[in-house]
């Protein structure tokens, strides 16, 4: 399938790997990216820019195909060497840059020069607008359903796609609950270029996180994650568990008193320990309403072939099918 999107990154699926806070490693990254997609290493997990430069050189290793680096602005007042990983990246070759979490105008001048295109991650048409106006490549729309922040708008994607498509110039992929070929298909009817898939690929064999979060997914239903941060504007949706139901307590006792440092507990550094150790209750982790489409764990190249089949066969069969009864 040829799209605005395989050919601006020169990959052979439009689907792309979104960036994951210890998910996206190079193991699954080079996955996607040998599958044919665009698989993303997410930058923040690497703790510095060198540790970033060498992660970018173990994909290198397991992959020759394109893959990009996530690069996550954090609303925190010590922030990260951004300008470091920039560098990291520059200097590593790599060709793709998937933005997020906030404007990434300063450091465009520095990555176009270096002939890396950026998609830019964002919840609201006013916000794709602008990254359009700032001179991004694409955009990734992320609807209300989407795993991580979804932003305060809360629009889902039955509006937000076909919205976007109404004043984008620039390509835009679909991203949040997307799952399978009904999702590739719908997102092309709503006027996207492809797709980006957070949630459905950690339920990978590839994806290098413990077996209980895949587990845990299989078994969630679209009725199992929940909003939190709601009131400090930092709105995440996780999966719901001990530590989600003590925080959303604490969220309706403290009112608009709460501030980040009552919740510190739940939600700062439990990354590690569910991701790696499998501690499921450790805190708060992003998981899309998508959960409740994810039924199994097939390996990355797997799911792919899958969803590129299934599109061909709704398109080809069904939706051809309607139109020459
Ligand atoms: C566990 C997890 C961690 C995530 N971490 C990040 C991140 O660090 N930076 C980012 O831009 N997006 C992050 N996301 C969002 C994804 O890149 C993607 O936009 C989102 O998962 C799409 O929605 P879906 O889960 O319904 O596919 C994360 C999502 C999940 C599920």
């Amino acid at each position: 399938m040829k799209t605005k999107i395989t050919e601006l990154f020169g990959i052979e699926h439009p689907i792309i790997q979104g960036g994951m806070h210890y998910v996206g490693f190079a193991e699954l990254a080079a996955a996607v990216s040998n599958a044919g997609g665009l698989g993303m290493i997410t930058g923040l997990t690497q703790r510095s820019p060198q540790a970033l430069a060498a992660e970018i050189r173990r994909c290198r290793d397991m992959t020759d195909k394109p893959f990009g680096v996530n690069l996550t602005f954090l609303p925190t007042v010590t922030s990260p060497d951004y300008p470091g990983y920039i560098r990291a990246i520059i200097e590593g070759g790599v060709k793709v840059v998937e933005t997020a979490g906030n404007n990434p105008q300063k450091w465009l001048p520095a990555l176009h020069e270096a002939d890396v295109k950026v998609i830019h991650k964002c919840t609201s048409v006013r916000h794709a607008l602008k990254a359009e106006a700032i001179g991004c490549d694409a955009v990734s729309v992320d609807g209300f359903e989407c795993g991580g922040h979804p932003g305060e708008d809360d629009v889902p994607n039955f509006i937000l796609l076909p919205r976007a498509a109404e004043v984008l110039t620039i390509p835009f992929v679909a991203s949040g609950g997307m799952a399978d070929g009904r999702s590739l298909v719908a997102a092309l009817a709503l006027g996207a270029e492809g797709i980006n898939m957070g949630t459905r690929f950690i339920a990978t064999t590839e994806a290098p996180v413990h077996q209980n979060v895949k587990d845990a997914i299989v078994a969630a239903s679209e009725l199992d994650t929940r909003l939190v941060m709601r009131p400090l504007r930092n709105t995440e949706r996780v999966l719901r568990n001990a530590a989600v139901d003590r925080l959303l307590e604490k969220e309706k006792n403290l009112g608009a008193d709460l501030k980040f440092e009552d919740i510190i507990d739940e939600v700062a550094g439990v990354y590690p320990r569910i991701m790696q150790d499998g501690t499921m209750d450790a805190g708060a982790w992003s998981c899309g309403m998508v959960a409740g489409l994810i039924h199994d764990i097939p390996s990355v190249k797997i799911l792919i072939d899958r969803i590129m089949q299934e599109a061909d066969a709704i398109i080809g069969k069904r939706l051809i099918g309607l139109l020459h009864r």
